[in-house]
């Protein structure tokens, strides 16, 4: 049995996934400084974690990848650019096994690739399914933080009932969307 890892070393593409590039323009326009952020999928460009520890900005990131090629990656933009290390910490692992107890609260957390990645192989380590990994996140929000999803995404479709079904029963409110993503408000 191995773990359900990412083969890619996923780049920025505007044109083929544009989500990271969508948030960062909401992370503006929110106003939101010196907020933390939970991050699905860094990506091996780090576009997230880079941009939000620009002093302007000062967002701490917490990103996971499952991609071993986007972890290193990571440890390379550290060493030559310590000054993000302190904003920004990526780690290498699986989504589907997240433990609340290591997770602070967050003020916003990204779910752009929920319902894109699970599949029988999580099943063989007993990880969690995409409605609880939502729901523990959620559950990690601030009142008042935001959950984005993203309407581009090839799963949207299968996505679409369980972020119906989060929004229920976590009392989440639906804000206008920007660009391609959808926005909730925590209460
Ligand atoms: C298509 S790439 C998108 C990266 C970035 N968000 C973007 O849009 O440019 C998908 C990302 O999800 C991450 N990923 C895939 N499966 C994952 C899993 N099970 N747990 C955590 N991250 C995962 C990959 O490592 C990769 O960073």
């Amino acid at each position: 049995m191995k773990l359900n890892v990412y083969h890619d070393n996923w780049a920025l593409d505007e044109a083929v996934c544009p989500c990271d590039i969508h948030f960062m323009r909401w992370v503006r326009a929110s106003g939101l400084k010196g907020g933390s952020i939970f991050h699905f999928g860094t990506g091996g460009h780090h576009l997230v974690g880079i941009e939000c520890a620009a002093p302007d900005l000062d967002n701490a990131v917490y990103g996971i990848t499952a991609s071993p090629q986007e972890y290193d990656d990571y440890v390379r933009l550290l060493i030559d650019n310590p000054r993000i290390g302190r904003q920004y910490k990526a780690f290498f692992g699986d989504i589907y096994q997240l433990d609340a107890r290591m997770l602070p609260a967050f003020d916003v957390v990204t779910l752009f690739h929920l319902c894109e990645f699970r599949n029988e192989t999580n099943d063989l380590y007993d990880g969690l399914t995409d409605l609880e990994v939502a729901e523990l996140l959620v559950d990690r929000l601030k009142p008042g933080g935001h959950i984005l999803f993203y309407t581009g995404s090839f799963a949207f479709e299968t996505a679409k009932p369980k972020i119906a079904e989060l929004a229920l029963s976590r009392g989440l409110q639906r804000l206008p969307d920007h660009e391609s993503l959808w926005v909730f408000e925590k209460a």
